[in-house]
C-alpha cells in the first residue's frame, strides 16, 4: 500500500502520480467525444469543399490567414451578437486540419460567408485599407495574378476521402478541370463565402 505521505516526500513517485491522474482525467473527458454522435457526425446539409473551395482554403492555410483569423465563435451572448450563431462540431468534421485558430488580431471569420460582396472581398484583399481605412491587415496583391494549378486538386480530394470526406469519383474527376487556371482570388473568396453558411440561425 502506497501511503500518502510517501508519495508527498517522493518527487519520482509524485511526478508518476500526477501523471497517471492528469491522463486519466483528460481520457474520461475526451476519448467520449471521439464515439459521440454530437461531435462526429455532421450537421443536416453540410456538404464537402468543391474542387475551388478546397483550393481558397489551402490559399487562406498558406497565407497565414488563420493567424490572424479565428473560425470558431463562442457560445457567449458578446460573440453571438456579433458574430452570428456559435459554432458546432458537426460544422467541422470534414475538416483537414481544422482552422479554429486561438489568436484574434482581426474578427473571427466562422461566419463571414454572405456577409460581403464578392467584389468587397476583393477589393479588402487588393488592399484593406481601400475598404476599412484603419485596417493593419496585409495586402494580397498577387493573388489576382496567380493562378490555381489544379494538377495535385483530385489527390487532395483523395486523401480526404481516406480520412471520410465523402467525395464521390465523379467530384475528384472534374476537380482538375474545375480548379486549373483559374486567379487565386476567386478560389479564396469561393471559400470565404462559403464559411458558415449550413448554420445561419439557431
Ligand atoms: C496581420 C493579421 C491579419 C492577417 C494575416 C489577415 N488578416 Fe484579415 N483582418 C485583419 C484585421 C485586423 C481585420 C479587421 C480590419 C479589416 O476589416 O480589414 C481583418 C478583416 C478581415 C475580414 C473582414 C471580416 C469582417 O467580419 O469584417 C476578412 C474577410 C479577412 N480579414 C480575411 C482575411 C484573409 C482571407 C486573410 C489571408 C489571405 C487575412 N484576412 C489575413 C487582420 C489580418
Amino acid at each position: 500500500m502506497i501511503k500518502h505521505d510517501n508519495i508527498e516526500r517522493s518527487l519520482p513517485l509524485m511526478v508518476v502520480m500526477i501523471v497517471i491522474a492528469l491522463s486519466w482525467g483528460g481520457m474520461v473527458e475526451i476519448v467520449p467525444l471521439f464515439f459521440h454522435e454530437d461531435t462526429t457526425e455532421a450537421v443536416e446539409g453540410l456538404e464537402p469543399y468543391t474542387a475551388l473551395q478546397l483550393e481558397g482554403r489551402d490559399i487562406y492555410i498558406r497565407e497565414g490567414c488563420h493567424v490572424c483569423h479565428t473560425q470558431m465563435v463562442r457560445p457567449f451572448r458578446a460573440e453571438t451578437e456579433r458574430y452570428g450563431p456559435y459554432s458546432v462540431s458537426g460544422e467541422s468534421v470534414y475538416e483537414h486540419p481544422f482552422l479554429w485558430g486561438s489568436k484574434r488580431t482581426g474578427p473571427d471569420l466562422a461566419r463571414v460567408g454572405g456577409r460581403y460582396s464578392d467584389e468587397w472581398h476583393r477589393a479588402h484583399l487588393y488592399n484593406p485599407r481601400d475598404v476599412v481605412p484603419e485596417s493593419i491587415m496585409p495586402s494580397y496583391p498577387w493573388l489576382f495574378e496567380d493562378k490555381v494549378d489544379g494538377r495535385l486538386t483530385p489527390k487532395k480530394m483523395e486523401a480526404l476521402r481516406i480520412v471520410g470526406v465523402p467525395y464521390t469519383d465523379e467530384d475528384i474527376e472534374g476537380a482538375k478541370d474545375a480548379v486549373d487556371g483559374k486567379p487565386e482570388i476567386e478560389a479564396l473568396v469561393a471559400y470565404l463565402q462559403h464559411l458558415g453558411t449550413v448554420i445561419t440561425k439557431r
